[in-house]
């Protein structure tokens, strides 16, 4: 039987991580939307794809959750996306309460899957669920880090003027204004980028990485990035299902790593088919280790306001 992925949100990133996921080819996909019909017709225009694609997987549009049964993993866009001026951490209150109808649903009806969140405020939503479901947390991460590093990836390679594929990068930390690029661990085919920019041409580009969705925010208008956001899910997915061992940042639940305890934040981690399978924890230097924690701090206080 072909593995089966649920994608909870028809909207511009649930519909890109389903095109991007198709294409792949790896697994039978479900779209749901409480919208009535609206998800039947993006899967049934996905599937007619398929014949010019070469993709022969199920692209199933439903309104129903019972449809959820049997997923292996479940992607968790549905939530309001920001406007402009408003921050990811704006959303709290009105996307926690999505959150917990759609992660009671999860456990109801695919109480074996893993979710993989990416509504926001991220970490805070990641932490929202893994507390609904009462799921293990190697079962529970958010899509963050990946989206953030592509992102990086890119800047650094428009600036040197070298190959997007030849730019590896790592940002850690929260899915906010205090996430954490780290220059060091940024490299093009190996060469750390400390060696090709000097330090305010790398202080531009991660403080561009820092406020990289807040600029398409602003471009878009009416809503959020979601090319980006859609190809980092989908690359975390077949990490997950095709148990590739891919290192990834993540959000990830910490307990007593980084001297972080009891918190979901963006981590290296090794993800494969039992989800997180292993955090890594790097050396950092006092001022990165700084960062983080102070990029932590900003969350738990988050998690305060909806009362943990
Ligand atoms: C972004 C939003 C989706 O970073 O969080 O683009």
């Amino acid at each position: 039987m072909r593995k089966k992925i649920g994608i909870i949100g028809a909207g511009h990133v649930g519909e890109s991580t389903a095109m991007y996921l198709a294409e792949r080819n790896i697994a039978d996909i479900i779209l749901i939307d409480i919208i009535e019909d609206m998800p039947m017709g993006k899967a049934l225009d996905l599937t007619e794809a398929g014949p010019i694609r070469g993709y022969d997987c199920k692209v199933i549009g439903s309104n129903d959750f019972g449809d959820l049964k049997g997923c292996d993993i479940v992607v968790q866009t549905a939530g309001l996306p920001r406007k402009p001026g408003m921050s990811r951490e704006d959303l709290i209150t009105k996307n926690a309460d999505i959150i917990k109808n759609c992660a009671e649903q999860v456990k109801k009806y695919a109480p074996d899957s893993m979710i993989l969140m990416v509504a926001n405020p991220l970490d805070v939503m990641t932490y929202h669920a893994y507390k609904i479901t009462g799921f293990p947390s190697n079962r529970v991460f958010g899509q963050a880090g990946t989206l953030d590093s592509t992102r990086f990836r890119t800047f650094v390679a428009m600036e040197l003027g070298v190959s997007m594929n030849d730019v590896q990068a790592l940002v850690m930390g929260g899915h906010g204004d205090t996430m954490v690029p780290l220059p060091r661990y940024t490299t093009v085919s190996g060469i750390p980028i400390t060696e090709l920019l000097p330090e305010d041409k790398i202080k531009v580009i991660s403080d561009r990485t820092r406020s990289g969705g807040g600029e398409i925010v602003k471009l878009l208008k009416t809503g959020s990035a979601y090319y980006a956001p859609a190809a980092a899910v989908a690359s975390m997915v077949d990490a997950v299902l095709s148990d590739r061992k891919r290192v990834m940042p993540l959000s990830a639940y910490l307990s007593g790593q980084y001297g972080i305890n009891d918190l979901y934040i963006g981590v290296p981690a090794v993800l494969g088919a039992n989800g997180v399978e292993k955090i890594l924890e790097l050396n950092l230097t006092g001022e990165e280790m700084e960062l983080l924690r102070k990029s932590a701090g900003i969350y738990k206080d988050q998690l305060k306001v909806l009362g943990y």
